[in-house]
């Protein structure tokens, strides 16, 4: 299978009143093509500062990242947003979603921002086919936690991105819109052959993977 994610070496520090802290401590692995990994491990243990730095919204402080066989660090800003935008789909534990606009609207804009024909009906198949073709005209305010996050997986869905991460998308929700949610977006990433990294914290969910890589301390647990 095709290699989608090189980490290489990966040392992240964050510089804090006068001393360095070592956050992420020799990171390497790699992510294939239509494969799913999810990382565990407790809290600070730099989960979500691995994310960022996979997103491109962090660069690391020694070693390379590769996307595609590109390096991240050996391209300019402007064409990491460009691989984010186009290629990556991000989902967080906060839903982040537009306050004004109704579901459907929520899951139509990044689409409308990246020229996609035929985004209403795009956002509205999407929406039906998580459950949600009741609920296309609500505002996120009248959603309960479980819908929201689910048009936020819509959201991430409809640009078709290569791989989705997934920062603990559970992390807010209920035991059952917890199994909802995670089934939806593993179900999600078969039938599309999207890549999937899941931050969680939840070992049953973990396993339902094809990886999983723990995070101790900055440093990957064998
Ligand atoms: N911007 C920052 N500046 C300084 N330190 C930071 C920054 N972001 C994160 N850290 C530190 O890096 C460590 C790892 O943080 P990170 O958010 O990656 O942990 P995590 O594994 O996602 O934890 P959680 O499960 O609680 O979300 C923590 O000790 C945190 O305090
Ligand atoms: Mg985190």
């Amino acid at each position: 299978m095709k290699k989608l994610y090189k980490l290489e070496n990966i040392n992240l520090n964050y510089h804090v009143s006068g001393n360095d802290i070592k956050v992420l401590k020799n990171i390497n692995f790699v992510i294939k093509r239509n494969e799913r990994v999810a990382i565990v491990g407790e809290s600070g243990s730099g989960k979500t500062s691995l994310l960022m730095l996979m997103s491109g919204l962090e660069r690391p402080t020694k070693g390379s990242i590769f996307f595609n066989n590109e390096n991240f660090s050996e391209i300019n800003e402007k064409e990491r947003t460009q691989i984010r935008k186009k290629k990556i789909g991000l989902i967080f534990q906060q839903f982040y979603l537009l306050p004004n606009y109704t579901a459907l609207e929520n899951v139509m804009f990044p689409m409308q921002i990246n020229s996609i024909d035929d985004e209403k009906r795009k956002a509205s198949s999407i929406l039906s086919d998580i459950g949600l073709a009741h609920r296309l005209n609500n505002l996120p305010s009248e959603l309960s936690g479980g819908e929201q996050q689910r048009v936020a997986i819509a959201r991430a869905i409809s640009l078709e991105p290569e791989i989705i991460l997934a920062d603990e998308p559970t992390g807010n929700l209920d035991r059952k819109n917890t199994e909802l949610v995670s089934d939806l977006l593993l179900d999600y990433s078969y039938k599309k052959k999207i890549s999937l990294v899941l931050v969680t914290h939840n070992m049953t969910l973990a396993k339902k993977c094809d990886k999983v890589i723990k995070l101790l301390d900055g440093h990957i647990k064998v």
